[in-house]
């Protein structure tokens, strides 16, 4: 009788497969992907990039239209020299190497983080790459590069203040519109869903202000191993959450 209770209740907890329209994504994971297989993390970072390539195609098909990755933090500096390098060289190399696939996929490629601050040659990177890809239409992948959400906020603050400080507008005009209007990518809706494969439960400084209402998904697969089916239980997931925004579900606003 327990048995057959369950599945009931299974059945009845079945949930419509809601595609989120925009999806942030933390790439986490590669070191430990590496070491699995005695391999150096560099050899972890290049299956990552490769992987997301499959995350770009099976989002693309499954109707995502805007997809964030985390691919250097601001914090990510710290790490060894030899690391950065191979991570800044994957970076030209990725671009270069599959630019012609994304674009087959109606892939559009944008940059978010604080692009200024690196060296000349990423730069050129990000703007031949986001030039080339400008008219492309089904879906937009944006590489969040030397990004920190404290440091989105901070510069965001910065400009904010020079306006005042300039006499264009008063204090009193701060409000979240004209915040959100200062961020890096402020036409990007915010992330319906953020998930972060490799077990780990933070959001590691990414879009900080943006996921204010963002659903987060956590799943216990590296980086590397992240496939369709990893993807479609993400957002099987998110499906059934019931998205409140701090209002009520729409039973209860029923009354039910
Ligand atoms: C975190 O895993 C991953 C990164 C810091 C880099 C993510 C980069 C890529 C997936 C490839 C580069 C991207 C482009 C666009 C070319 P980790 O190294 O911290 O893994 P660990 O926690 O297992 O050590």
């Amino acid at each position: 009788m327990g048995l057959f209770a369950k599945k009931r209740i299974i059945e009845k907890t079945e949930v419509d497969f809601k595609v989120p329209v925009s999806l942030g994504v933390i790439m986490d994971g590669n070191g430990r992907w590496a070491k699995q297989r005695n391999l150096p993390r560099s050899a972890g970072h290049r299956a990552g990039a490769d992987n997301l390539k499959e995350l770009c195609k099976n989002c693309g098909n499954l109707g995502v239209k805007y997809l964030t990755v985390y691919a250097f933090s601001t914090e990510n500096w710290s790490r060894p020299s030899d690391e950065v390098e191979t991570l800044m060289n994957l970076f030209v190399e990725y671009f270069g190497r599959y630019d012609s696939e994304l674009e087959q996929e109606g892939i559009r490629v944008r940059f978010s983080g604080d692009i200024e601050a690196l060296p000349e040659r990423i730069r050129e990177v990000c703007k031949v790459g986001e030039e080339r890809s400008k008219n492309r239409q089904k879906m937009q992948l944006i590489v969040a590069f030397n990004y920190g959400g404290r440091r989105e906020l901070v510069q965001a603050c910065q400009s904010i203040a020079q306006d005042v400080v300039s006499g264009k507008i008063t204090f009193s005009q701060i409000d979240e519109k004209l915040i959100s209007s200062r961020m890096y990518l402020p036409d990007v809706p915010d992330p319906d869903l953020i998930i972060r494969p490799s077990g780990e439960k933070r959001l590691s400084n990414f879009l900080l202000w943006e996921s204010a209402y963002s659903e987060f998904v956590t799943l216990d697969c590296l980086w590397p191993d992240f496939g369709m089916e990893e993807l479609k239980q993400a957002i099987l997931e998110y499906s059934g959450r019931d998205r409140r925004f701090g209002g009520l579900s729409i039973n209860e606003k029923r009354g039910e």
